[in-house]
């Protein structure tokens, strides 16, 4: 099958904000504890976090991380994780059923963000609480000096505020599941008020109000413009949520769904269009897909198992290991991400250790990667700079989710300082390679092609402790430059990078 592709210099979508590839860590089952911080693990650092995990989150260069939650931050006290650990009480964790030890809190996630070279950006709690307990967490993290919250920090230990920029107000408060779930109208006004607070404190804060946990929910979109209707002055950002599932094994159809994901993004992109006229707003709310990833592999055994275990501490929960097809998916998501940088601006990869992510650990063990972690990774290395509105011309299949279901899935992002023109492209048919020349127009000179192919026969290959390199990048064969024009081969079911300079 062939493939015509056309990048031109001045065919441009957007800048590309670097936290299009954040990530996101929530306190549940193993993704703090054995996950990030294991005091007794040989690599442990002075303050008790894995190096070895410092090291891999590293490789995937993450410019932000979103924590503490998720469900978990509904019910959270911020003030239970300050102090002396062994001062700090145990407590239940009602969204997921288990015992949260408070070892781990703003200290030594701000220790750990520092190292790990990534930005917090930190969820309020506003399911169990408030403005009030909002404000005071915000006194505690941003304010020098002086005041009640600011000297406490101090007296624990940090002496300068860690300046945190980006707020979520919440999580998912569209979800009956959610501690103190809210309809729009309760939550659009509690947001509007936090926020306003919030920004009476730093006018620059950058904050987060909550869409939808997913566009099957039963209320989007309505969510979004009641929601923003109360709020839309006052936030900069609207948080959306999508998680990807293969139950059925249809290949074709699993890799179909990011049609329905660009749909999510187009409909929330008019609603805030919408609702910036209809208030007569003068900002522009742009989206933080603040959770997204493929979610279903151990799902439903793990919430047969959560509904009366006996509140475990750091148990085994949400440990998907995935496999190969999961690597076609996560590159044609991030594609969709880039392709609606303009309006995505923040992007969550949900998570990051041991819970739903890339990168997996055994308590005093190993730290490996799963097979999605590459394709996140090349994302965020290359996938900086300007995003390119390419011409694609290619067969397409009909799936449940859209008509025209192209078999090559491809992003383009300009590079100009470092020179470099990169593709991410993912051949979606099974049995056939796809023959794709691709017409670079505008750019200069082009003189030399890389070419990183992740390929497998078995779409159910994994990842594991005792096999951790059964699925990795290696190099593709086959790519030429003849002035101007690139031509390569993508194997049938594979994922390629390729880079020009
Ligand atoms: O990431 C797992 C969970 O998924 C999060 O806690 C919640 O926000 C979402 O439903």
């Amino acid at each position: 099958m062939k493939a015509k592709v056309t990048a031109h210099a001045r065919f441009v979508i957007s800048d590309i904000d670097k936290r299009l590839y954040g990530s996101f860590l929530e306190h549940m089952g193993r993704a703090v504890y054995t996950g990030i911080y294991e005091p007794d693990h040989a690599t442990a650092d002075e303050s008790g976090m894995r190096r070895d995990v410092i090291d891999l989150v590293k490789e995937l260069d993450t410019p932000i991380c979103r924590y503490p939650g998720g469900n978990f931050v509904s019910a959270y006290n911020w003030e239970d994780g300050i102090g002396p650990k062994d001062q700090r009480p145990t407590r239940l964790d009602l969204a997921w059923r288990t015992s949260e030890s408070n070892h781990v809190g703003i200290h030594e996630f701000a220790d750990w963000a520092e190292k790990a070279n990534t930005e917090m950006m930190l969820a309020v709690n506003l399911g169990s609480r408030g403005l009030d307990e909002a404000r005071a967490f915000l006194e505690y993290v941003n304010h020098p000096g002086g005041t009640y919250w600011s000297d406490l920090r101090k007296q624990n230990g940090q002496a300068e505020p860690w300046n945190v920029k980006t707020w979520c107000l919440g999580n998912e408060m569209d979800g009956p599941w959610q501690v103190g779930h809210k309809t729009a109208d309760q939550y659009g006004h509690l947001a509007n008020e936090v926020a306003k607070a919030m920004r009476g404190y730093q006018k620059d804060l950058e904050l987060v109000v909550c869409g939808s946990s997913g566009p099957g929910m039963s209320t989007y979109p309505q969510w979004e413009s009641t929601v923003l209707e109360h709020t839309y002055e006052n936030v900069d950002l609207i948080s959306l949520h999508m998680y990807f599932e293969n139950y059925e094994k249809n290949t074709a159809e699993y890799l179909a769904l990011p049609e329905k994901l660009d749909r999510y993004i187009g409909t929330i992109s008019g609603v805030i269009d919408f609702i910036k006229s209809k208030n007569r707003a003068k900002n522009n709310v742009k989206i933080s897909f603040d959770e997204w990833n493929v979610w279903y592999h151990n799902r439903i055994d793990d919430m047969d198992k959560l509904s009366d275990w006996d509140w475990p501490f750091a148990p085994h929960l949400l440990e998907d290991v995935y496999n190969f097809e999961d690597v076609l998916q996560v590159g044609c998501i991030l594609n969709t991400f880039i392709r609606r940088s303009d309006v995505v601006r923040v992007a969550c990869i949900a998570q990051l250790v041991n819970v739903i992510a890339p990168i997996m650990t055994a308590p005093n063990g190993d730290a490996w990667r799963q097979t999605i972690f590459y394709p996140f990774q090349f994302a965020s290395a290359h996938g900086r700079g300007t995003a390119l509105r390419l011409d694609v011309d290619c067969a397409s299949y009909k799936a449940d989710v859209a008509d025209n279901v192209s078999y090559l899935d491809i992003s383009g992002v300009h590079d100009a300082d470092a020179g470099f023109l990169t593709f991410f492209a993912i051949n979606r048919h099974g049995q056939e390679a796809l023959d794709v020349d691709v017409a670079i127009e505008g750019f200069g000179a082009v003189k030399a092609v890389e070419h990183t192919l992740i390929k497998h026969d078995d779409l159910q290959a994994t990842n594991t402790q005792a096999a951790p390199d059964t699925v990795a990048p290696k190099s593709g064969e086959g790519a030429r430059l003849d002035d101007g024009k690139l031509t390569l081969t993508l194997p049938p079911y594979s994922y390629s990078m390729f880079r020009v300079q």
